[in-house]
């Protein structure tokens, strides 16, 4: 364990122990976090409330046909007083509380609804892509589903995961409130080993999408505010004692030193586990400590690192005394050495693309592997080594399918544009979501950046924000970099010098920012006229330029919305982009066409934002061909 005591803006006091022996050093850092007395403890440290790796459990879909009842009032949850009857006494037997699925069992009862006898939406999929009156609903849809369940052993434990759900849930299981969760892309689980019955059980969820000023994201996005059960439903039944969380990693800056953790949940002692790693030749047991935590740090003898060019994942196998579980794990080095990014020690560039989960073929949130394998596969198109998923966590397979590929992917959390900075519960709210998107991908190999936001506004409560969201993400994990998308800055005195005005920047692992030079600010010719300065020593990303264009529309040069002014945009921008020395990477915005409410303009944009190299049905536009030589140019350059 190392603890950082931060003496002041210059210097910083490294405890390091491993509980034997105990370790003093004093360190000098230009950019150490905020100038004041802190303590910052950065271990590899568990999170004892997650179960990862789901794909490879006991698992029971819940997928396919759930009922459904469209609530704009909110009458099933809240009284005539605007009460939560969840909150009330006895609430398990009332008959208005749509929660507990209640049917009269005699002909004088009063209940005002009925699930048995209403339509169906499928999960995971959003409600606004099944039914074309809900297209534009935002608020609340009770789900149920009824299903049958034996355990395969008496002492075993179940639980009910959901992928996702946008915005706030609010889950129950045979009138049992569970619990609630509130963030649209990160997964949460209650336990149900208490609740369940061998038939007929009742799950039903409230799932209401409104959005909100507090809320992450805030009011306004620039993308389809999907509503429901978005991700895959399961059961997973385990063992009373089970493997729930771990992290088994390459430790940052090291080619053999693995580090991490084992976490147990309803260990009742400290138990052995034991990892193999059949192919390196490695079987080493531990015991863990009595709150089932056990470290891991392994040493790996000549292993093949995972890379696009050979993305090497090995067999790792977990056994507790009542559990195992396997996955499949890829080892390689990610750092920043001044403006080079360098994997497994080499310099590379990243080829990338920004996608949204917006799979445009079925008009819907994409979230199976066949959807991740379509954009996927897109993006290979485009000779693409890297995706940046904007701008909030992905579902699974998409992380899953991409490291499968090759493709290394920057994750973000929706502190998108203008979130409630000074608002406490804001604040945890984001750093919540942080923790899971961390928790939930920290072995995927792949993941190389993990970004703190998007297009924020410079301000002291913001960046305090961000601040310490990154001192946690670094908590969480210290050997993947840290980044975020700002903006640019253009010298008031002479708007032709552009550069990065932004505190925050000192704070990343890698310098990236958005720019919309030709589109939103003057034309393409304007990139030939404008000198970029960025006095960082770091490795630079655009993580967005582009423009809008209509498939199929053609034109000259100078006419918006045509394919050839988007050709002409990226042409222009790609060349100006190459001035900056620091330059190491792009993912320009985007890989295909995407729903967005704030698009209305008719017959170009109609509801879409048309910025896509591709059109949502797959289609190349011209502006695809100039990143993919770009893109085969680059490749050449770093293969030498
Ligand atoms: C912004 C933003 C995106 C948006 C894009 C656009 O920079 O980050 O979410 O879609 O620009 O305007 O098309």
């Amino acid at each position: 364990m190392r603890i950082y005591i931060v003496l002041n803006s210059t210097k910083r006091l490294t405890l390091e122990t491993d509980n034997i022996n105990y370790k003093l050093t004093i360190m000098r850092k230009s950019h150490l976090l905020l100038p004041t007395l802190s303590l910052l403890a950065v271990t590899a440290q568990s999170q004892s409330n997650l179960i990862i790796n789901t794909q490879n459990r006991d698992v029971t879909s819940l997928n396919g046909a759930w009922n459904y009842i469209v609530d704009q009032y909110e009458n099933g949850y809240y009284n005539y007083r605007y009460q939560p009857l969840d909150q009330q006494p006895n609430n398990s037997t009332m008959a208005e509380a749509i929660f507990n699925d209640y049917h009269p069992t005699d002909k004088t009862e009063r209940v005002e609804y009925d699930f048995d006898l209403e339509e169906t939406l499928n999960v995971p999929g959003s409600w606004n892509a099944q039914d074309d009156k809900l297209f534009y609903y935002e608020g609340t849809i009770w789900y149920r589903k009824k299903f049958d369940y034996k355990k395969k052993s008496e002492n075993n434990r179940v639980f009910v995961y959901f992928g996702a759900a946008n915005y706030e849930a609010h889950v129950y299981l045979n009138g049992n409130k569970l619990g609630s969760h509130v963030g649209g892309f990160t997964p949460f689980y209650f336990e149900i080993t208490d609740f369940l019955k061998e038939t007929k059980n009742s799950l039903v969820v409230k799932v209401d999408n409104k959005r909100k000023k507090e809320a992450v994201p805030t009011l306004n996005t620039d993308w389809f505010n999907y509503g429901g059960l978005t991700r895959d439903v399961k059961l997973i039944e385990t063992s009373a004692s089970f493997i729930s969380d771990y992290h088994i990693q390459l430790k940052k800056g090291s080619l053999t030193e693995v580090t991490g953790y084992i976490q147990l949940n309803g260990n009742q002692h400290d138990e052995a586990i034991t990892i193999e790693i059949p192919e390196l030749k490695i079987s080493k047991t531990m015991i863990t400590d009595e709150k089932g935590y056990a470290p891991v740090s392994l040493t790996l003898k000549k292993p093949v690192y995972w890379s696009p060019e050979n993305p090497k994942l090995y067999t790792v196998q977990l056994k507790s005394e009542q559990y195992k579980i396997t996955d499949q794990i890829g080892f390689r080095t990610i750092e920043a050495k001044g403006s080079d990014l360098l994997l497994n020690g080499k310099k590379i560039y990243l080829r990338g693309i920004s996608i949204h989960e917006d799979i445009g073929n079925r008009g819907d949130r994409a979230n199976s592997e066949e959807d991740a394998r379509i954009m996927l596969n897109r993006a290979k198109e485009l000779n693409c080594n890297f995706v940046r998923l904007a701008h909030y966590p992905h579902n699974e397979h998409m992380i899953k399918v991409a490291e499968e590929l090759g493709i290394m992917v920057w994750s973000e959390i929706p502190v998108y544009w203008t979130i409630d900075w000074e608002n406490p519960s804001t604040y945890k709210n984001a750093e919540d979501q942080l923790t899971a998107m961390i928790g939930r991908d920290i072995n995927r190999a792949n993941i190389i950046i993990w970004s703190m936001a998007n297009e924020t506004p410079v301000t002291e409560p913001r960046t305090k924000f961000l601040t310490n969201l990154i001192s946690k993400a670094r908590q969480l994990d210290d050997a993947r970099l840290i980044s975020a998308a700002l903006e640019k800055h253009a010298d008031q005195n002479n708007p032709l010098e552009v550069t990065i005005e932004d505190p925050f920047a000192q704070y990343v692992d890698v310098l990236s920012f958005n720019q919309y030079l030709g589109w939103y600010d003057g034309l393409p010719e304007k990139c030939n006229r404008v000198n970029w300065s960025i006095k960082f020593n770091k490795p630079v990303i655009i993580s967005e330029f582009g423009g809008d264009a209509r498939f199929g529309f053609h034109a000259d040069k100078d006419t918006r919305w045509s394919e050839e002014f988007q050709e002409d945009l990226y042409i222009q921008n790609l060349k100006m982009l190459e001035k900056i020395p620091q330059l190491r990477g792009m993912t320009p915005w985007i890989l295909s066409d995407f729903r967005s409410p704030r698009r209305l303009l008719p017959r170009i944009q109609d509801g879409w934002n048309r910025k896509g190299l591709f059109s949502e049905k797959g289609e190349k536009k011209k502006a695809f061909f100039v990143l993919k030589d770009y893109y085969d140019q680059k490749q050449l350059q770093y293969s030498k």
